[in-house]
């Protein structure tokens, strides 16, 4: 198995206008210009490696390397790591780099930091400390300037405590520390990321404020990677122009109808009647343009009628003519 962590599909856009990711966005530009170790500290699906990535692209120098430490396991880890001379052992026909080779001159970005095995951190630690290494089978120290950027969703600290992570490793890399707090603390969060997400997707629906709203109320254990997993399971299953709560998946769904009669009851016990609403204020929803809606629900008509256009004009009840005025000012082509 590669360690190079799975290719995230699209552009690494941290979206989001919480006083949180408002700091992180300030903070990025002066880090990217330092080459100390930067350690991402949040829970699984934060946005730890769009956090590493933005870093990296607010001052790119050399590679990008994503190395995943939970896959670094079994015989070949170090030579996956720092390469191996040629014949060094059973099957090394040929000299090989490893990623640390990869991301000299660039960046190293180690995700789960924490899985990584003892006997690489103390060899990492030598690339930090040092900035040399030694290809597994060689006799010859190669230099390497790199900047390493390690994340984990785990209490570094308490791992330290009991033996699983190496002290001087942990200071070593906790000298740039940013924390990237999990999507419930920042649902004011949530909309403008319902919007990146189905641009990303290119769908053609838009969600209704209810959806939107019912989005915002959900507590999304997995974080931003299972608010974007939910979205892209709606765009897939439903039909029609809009997106809504009946498309939701069961937990998120159950969980907006506990919360309701929650606040119901709440409201009940404070006598305030059917003021629901008032106890939790709703998050703004995502409002489309009439042109935006529009847009989108030409576009689904015509991908519905499999690009025919006469029975997309006839579906919208508009002549062919103005369809194809539409197409070209929303720029619908294929
Ligand atoms: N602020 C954000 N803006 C846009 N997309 C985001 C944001 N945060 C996370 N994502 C998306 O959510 C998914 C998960 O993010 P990412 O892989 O960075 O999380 P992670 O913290 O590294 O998770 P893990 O701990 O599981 O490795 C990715 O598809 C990523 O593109
Ligand atoms: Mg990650």
């Amino acid at each position: 198995m590669s360690a190079v962590a799975a290719n995230v599909r699209f552009s690494h856009r941290l979206v989001g206008e919480s006083p949180a990711i408002q700091r992180l966005r300030e903070q990025i530009p002066k880090i990217a210009l330092s080459r100390s170790p930067v350690l991402l500290l949040g829970e699984t699906g934060s946005g730890k490696e769009v956090v590493a990535r933005t870093i990296y692209e607010a001052n790119p120098a050399g590679n990008f390397v994503p190395i995943d430490c939970g896959s670094l396991v079994g015989t070949l880890m170090e030579s996956e790591l720092f390469g191996h001379a040629k014949g060094s052992f059973t099957g090394a026909g040929e000299s090989k780099k490893g990623l640390i080779e990869l991301a000299n001159g660039g960046t190293a970005f180690f995700d789960e930091i924490g899985d990584l095995p003892l006997d690489l951190q103390v060899k990492l630690l030598r690339v930090l400390q040092e900035r040399e290494y030694r290809p597994v089978g060689s006799l010859v120290r190669h230099k390497v300037d790199l900047r390493v950027v390690a994340a984990t969703h785990r209490n570094l600290a308490k791992e330290v405590e009991r033996g699983n992570f190496r002290e001087d490793l942990y200071y070593r890399l906790n000298v740039i520390r940013l924390v990237v707090p999990p999507l419930r603390e920042r649902k004011e969060d949530i909309p403008l990321l319902i919007e990146y997400f189905l641009q990303q997707l290119d769908a053609s629906q838009a969600p209704t404020p209810e959806l939107t709203r019912a989005l915002s109320e959900y507590d999304w254990p997995g974080n931003v990677r299972e608010l974007y997993n939910c979205i892209q399971r709606m765009v897939a299953v439903s039909s029609g122009p809009y997106l809504h709560t009946g498309d939701l998946p069961t937990a998120v769904r159950n969980h907006g109808v506990a919360a309701q009669m929650g606040a119901r009851r709440l409201a009940v016990a404070a006598g305030a009647g059917a003021a629901s609403s008032a106890a939790v204020p709703p998050p703004e929803p995502a409002i489309l343009t009439l042109a935006e809606l529009e847009r989108r629900h030409v576009r689904y008509v015509l991908q519905y009628a499999k690009g025919d256009r006469t029975l997309a004009a006839h579906l919208l009840g508009i002549g062919r003519t103005t369809l194809y005025r539409k197409i070209k000012e929303y720029g619908l082509a294929e």
